[in-house]
C-alpha cells in the first residue's frame, strides 16, 4: 500500500515539474503506459493474498484515477501556454505610423479662373480657349490695329517670326470667334488664358500674365448691357454693394472704348490706401465692339453691335486678397500658396 502511495506521490510531482507537453507525454508513458509503473502495481496484485485484493486493487485505482486527471489537467494548461506562446511568436505589427498628407492647393489664380467662368457660364456665356503662339493676323490686324498703326507701340511684343508672335491680349481670340461665327449672330463668350508682353517684371509688371476676354454680339447690345454686365461681375468678385464707373479711354477695336472702375472694396468708396483716396480702383478696359472690326469680320455692322471687354486676372486677384506683388504667383512659393489652401 506505501508503494501505490509512493507512486502516486512520485507521478503527481513528475506531472507538476513537465514543462512542455514531450516531458509531460514521457510522464504519461512511464507512469499510465502498458509497461508503467501503475500496470505494474496491477500485476503485483495477484500475488497478493485474497483478502488483500479488493483493497489493494482500489487503491490503485484511485492512484491512476488521480494521475489520470493530474496529467489531463496539465495537459490542457501547457496546451494552451503554447498556443498563447505561438500567438506571440507569430504576432504581426499591423499599426502603421501616420504620414500626414500634404493636400495640395488651387492656384490663386485657377480660382480666380473658375470665379470668373462660373460667373458666366451661369449668364449663358461658352467658354473659347485658343493658342498663345499666335499669327499677327488674329493679335493686331483683325483688331483693327493694322501694321502701321501707332497703337502698336502700346504693346511690347514677342515675335517668334514676322507674322507670329506670342498673343499680347486675349482680344486675339476675341477675333478668331468673331471670324469662326461667319456673321451669324448671338455670340456670347468669355476667354480666359496666358498672355505675353515685353516687361521687365517688377511688384506689378510681369511678361507673363491672365486675362478673360469677354464678347457679346447680338442685335440691339449698348452700352447699357455692358455695364450691367460689369456691375454683376464686379459684385459677385468683391462682394455685395460694389458700384462701376465707365471712364473714356481708347481702344483701337472698340468704339466708345471705356476704362472701368469698381468702387474700392477696402473703403466702400470713402477713400483709402489702395484707391489712394479716389474711391476708385481700375479693374479693366471695355467697349463697344468696333463697326470695322465687326465688318472686318463678316458682320454686318447695321444690324448687330456688341460689346466687349478683357479683364486682367492678376489684378483682380491682388484687389480681392490683398496681394501686392504679382510675382508671387509665379514664384511657387509654397508658404505664399498655402494661404489659399480651402481645406485648411
Ligand atoms: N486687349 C486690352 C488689353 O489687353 C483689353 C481690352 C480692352 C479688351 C477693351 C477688350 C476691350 O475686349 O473691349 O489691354
Amino acid at each position: 500500500m506505501d508503494k501505490i502511495q509512493q507512486v502516486q506521490e512520485e507521478a503527481l510531482a513528475a506531472i507538476a515539474e513537465a514543462t512542455d507537453l514531450e516531458s509531460l507525454n514521457q510522464v504519461r508513458i512511464q507512469y499510465l503506459g502498458k509497461k508503467g509503473s501503475i500496470q505494474e502495481l496491477m500485476s503485483e496484485m495477484k500475488s497478493l493474498p485474497k483478502e488483500e485484493k479488493p483493497a489493494f486493487g482500489s487503491k490503485v485505482n484511485v492512484c491512476k484515477q488521480e494521475v489520470s486527471t493530474a496529467l489531463e489537467h496539465k495537459q490542457s494548461e501547457l496546451e494552451s501556454q503554447s498556443l498563447f506562446a505561438n500567438l506571440e511568436k507569430e504576432k504581426i505589427d499591423i499599426t502603421l505610423e501616420e504620414t500626414k498628407l500634404q493636400i495640395g492647393t488651387s492656384h490663386p489664380l485657377v480660382m480666380i479662373q473658375q470665379e470668373i467662368e462660373n460667373l458666366f457660364v451661369g449668364m449663358g456665356y461658352t467658354i473659347a480657349e485658343g493658342p498663345e503662339v499666335e499669327e499677327d493676323y488674329y493679335n493686331f490686324e483683325l483688331a483693327n490695329i493694322p501694321k502701321d498703326h501707332p497703337a502698336r507701340d502700346m504693346q511690347d511684343t514677342f515675335y517668334i517670326d514676322p507674322n507670329t508672335l506670342l498673343r499680347t491680349h486675349t482680344t486675339a481670340m476675341q477675333m478668331r470667334e468673331l471670324e469662326k461665327a461667319k456673321g451669324k449672330a448671338p455670340i456670347k463668350l468669355i476667354c480666359p488664358g496666358k498672355v505675353y508682353r515685353r516687361d521687365d517684371d517688377d511688384a506689378t509688371h510681369s511678361h507673363q500674365f491672365m486675362q478673360s476676354e469677354g464678347l457679346v454680339v447680338a442685335e440691339n447690345i449698348t452700352l447699357a448691357d455692358l455695364k450691367g454686365t460689369l456691375e454683376h461681375m464686379a459684385n459677385t468678385m468683391f462682394g455685395n454693394g460694389r458700384t462701376i464707373r465707365f471712364r473714356p479711354s481708347y481702344f483701337p477695336f472698340t468704339e466708345p472704348s471705356v476704362e472701368v472702375d469698381v468702387s474700392c472694396p477696402f473703403c466702400n468708396g470713402k477713400g483709402c490706401s489702395v484707391c489712394k483716396g479716389s474711391g476708385w480702383i481700375e479693374i479693366l478696359g471695355a467697349g463697344m465692339v468696333h463697326p470695322h472690326v465687326l465688318e472686318m469680320n463678316g458682320f454686318d455692322p447695321e444690324k448687330y453691335s456688341g460689346f466687349a471687354f478683357g479683364v486682367g486676372l492678376e489684378r483682380v486677384a491682388m484687389l480681392k486678397y490683398g496681394i501686392d506683388d504679382i510675382r508671387n504667383f509665379y514664384l511657387n512659393d509654397k508658404r505664399f500658396l498655402q494661404n489659399f489652401n480651402r481645406f485648411d
